[in-house]
């Protein structure tokens, strides 16, 4: 068959909503922009263990420790399903830790800011995950199977996240002044970098329209952060909360919230690796890797001395 051939049956696939797996036959740039994204995700579930990480020892109750330490480890797990996806596209987990570790790779710029006080830990959870959460549940429909299955149930873990996160930051909206002072700080802190996790405006996007005629994405960034806004901007009112944003308002003939303009060049300076805790992240991720180094030796020594124990019964 042609390669005219082989577009055009993967194109009637994606079309008609049937999955592509692994073993399909796709364009190398398909392949190419699933195991980009699809990697970039993983290591953003893998940093952005980190500003939470930060604050287990100092969680206010047992209770919130227990919630903590088990939203941590399934980021860890999401991180786990996603390089798993990847690998089904042909690149290696080692190759892709290998991007992360000397700065090659991207991950999602939000984790690039300091947890600073306990009032994160619910700004997090409700603004980082939420805005996570949108995303991910439109990626549940993207075109490529093994990406779309793993994110069903990270979806699952992810609304438990966003849900704890809220209810973190309603406790905290109800105590003292200096609670809901500390409230208040953390969701300004937090606001404008969410919305910048979903990545540029549209027109300024490289890989959307490509990515939307594959299926890939299903909504641009801009719907998404629109989407983002509309819901949030609801849900503060119940906190009795304000967003950092002296012209956010609803518009009556757009049926959407209107929102201020998002300091792009602080972005790109977040991505290209000038953000705040950038280089502190990827110290935290050599070191780990580093430390971690026995595990993997006596895992391979475990699995050759196996191996040659079967060898011998055989
Ligand atoms: N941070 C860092 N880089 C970003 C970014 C962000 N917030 N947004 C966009 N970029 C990068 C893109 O990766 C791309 O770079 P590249 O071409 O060199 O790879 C460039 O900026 C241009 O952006 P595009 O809009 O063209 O890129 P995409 O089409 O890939 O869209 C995206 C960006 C919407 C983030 C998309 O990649 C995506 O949906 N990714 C999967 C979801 C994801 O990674 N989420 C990250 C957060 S995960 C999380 O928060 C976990 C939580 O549980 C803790």
């Amino acid at each position: 068959m042609s390669i005219q051939d082989l577009e055009k049956i993967f194109q009637e696939k994606i079309d008609n909503e049937i999955k592509i797996e692994p073993k399909d036959w796709m364009p190398e740039a398909y392949r190419k922009t699933n195991i980009r994204q699809i990697s970039q995700h993983a290591h953003s579930e893998v940093v952005g263990m980190l500003p939470e990480g930060n604050w287990i020892s100092r969680a206010p109750s047992l209770k919130r420790k227990a919630i903590l330490i088990a939203k941590v480890q399934d980021e860890g797990g999401h991180g786990l399903y996603l390089y798993s996806a990847a690998e089904t596209l042909g690149s290696s987990r080692d190759e892709m830790i290998a991007d992360l570790h000397s700065g090659k790779a991207k991950y999602s710029s939000i984790f690039n800011y300091p947890s600073l006080t306990w009032a994160d830990m619910g700004a997090i959870g409700w603004l980082v995950d939420g805005a996570a959460i949108l995303n991910q549940v439109m990626l549940c429909r993207t075109s490529y199977g093994p990406y779309a299955r793993a994110m069903v149930r990270i979806c699952k873990e992810e609304s438990f996240h966003q849900r704890q996160g809220f209810e973190a930051l309603l406790v905290l909206s109800k105590g003292t002044d200096a609670q809901k002072a500390m409230c208040q700080d953390a969701i300004n802190r937090w606001w404008w970098p969410s919305l910048m996790m979903f990545g540029p405006k549209d027109s300024e996007s490289t890989n959307s329209d490509q990515s939307m005629k594959w299926k890939i994405k299903r909504k641009t960034n801009d719907e998404l952060r629109q989407q983002f806004v509309d819901m949030i901007a609801e849900q503060i009112k119940v906190l009795g909360m304000k967003l950092p944003d002296d012209k956010l308002q609803w518009n009556e003939e757009r049926k959407h919230y209107d929102f201020g303009e998002i300091n792009w060049d602080e972005f790109w300076n977040v991505v290209k690796g000038n953000g705040p805790c950038n280089k502190q992240r990827l110290a935290a991720r050599n070191k780990a890797h580093d430390e971690g180094a026995w595990v993997r030796e006596a895992a391979i020594a475990y699995a050759e001395k196996s191996k040659h124990k079967k060898q011998a019964a055989a």
